[in-house]
């Protein structure tokens, strides 16, 4: 077992990314999770900030795959797989992907990945794949677009140490299947969103908008831009669908 093979526990932290990239960089073996009840600085992806009130689910691995610094937007992208699997059994609902890593039920996030690195040389020496999972949270606390929680669609309370285990398990049978060379990009197509349909994606000035064609071999969406050219959009874009 590599994912979950220590898991710290805490109550309330500034972010658990921040906790576990100072045990990475004192040099903690891969699989260390760093869980928390609540965080005061919890951060999102493009600056944002994620909020993180009691209820939710807040955790941060380390992990040291064998990878190129390229081959990180497929990793980031496919990681959300196994949260989107441990969120349907949780609830028995479908739960769909929205590029790169958003996770949603019923039209509402409910969950986000926040994946923050450090390499040398090109190759990536860890990484901290940070999951929020709006568990048993208040809606009314969550800022973003359409925020939701688990407990607000389905009207059932969810036990926090089991829906942990839960996404353990997943994120587990993943990163083993990942490290023996799976790039399977299939579980992800099938429960996306944003294939097939008409988006703007912008990241600072910049704009694009068009039809969402596929994900590539490296995790990127490929968009077919209402001025006839083809875009690949592979770094930190915020989408939205028109
Ligand atoms: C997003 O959708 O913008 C990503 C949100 C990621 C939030 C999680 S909560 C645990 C970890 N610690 C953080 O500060 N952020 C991530």
């Amino acid at each position: 077992m590599i994912v979950g093979r220590k898991v710290l526990m805490k109550d309330e932290v500034a972010s658990t990314n921040d906790v576990a990239k100072a045990l990475a960089m004192d040099g903690e073996e891969e699989g260390v999770v760093v869980v928390a009840k609540m965080q005061h600085a919890g951060r999102g992806r493009l600056g944002r900030s994620w909020s993180s009130p009691p209820g939710g689910l807040y955790l941060s691995i380390v992990l040291r795959p064998q990878v190129s610094v390229g081959d990180m937007l497929l990793l980031t992208v496919l990681s959300s797989v196994p949260v989107a699997q441990a969120i349907e059994e949780l609830t028995g609902l479908e739960a769909m992907l929205r590029w790169p890593n958003d996770i949603e039920v019923d039209g509402r996030k409910v969950a986000g990945i926040l994946v923050e690195s450090a390499s040398k040389s090109g190759a990536v020496g860890f990484l901290v794949l940070g999951i929020g999972l709006n568990l048993n949270s208040d809606p009314a606390e969550l800022e973003g677009p359409n925020p939701g929680s688990l407990s607000a669609i389905t009207k059932r309370t969810y036990d926090a140490e089991a829906s942990l285990h839960r996404v353990l398990y997943h994120l587990e049978a993943f990163y083993e299947r990942y490290r023996g060379g799976d790039r399977d990009t299939s579980q992800y197509v099938r429960r996306s969103n944003t294939i097939g349909r008409h988006i703007t994606a912008s990241v600072g000035e910049q704009r694009v908008s068009g039809h969402a064609m596929y994900i590539d071999p490296q995790g990127a969406l490929v968009i077919k831009g209402d001025d006839g050219l083809t875009y690949r959009l592979d770094s930190v874009y915020s989408l939205r669908y028109d």
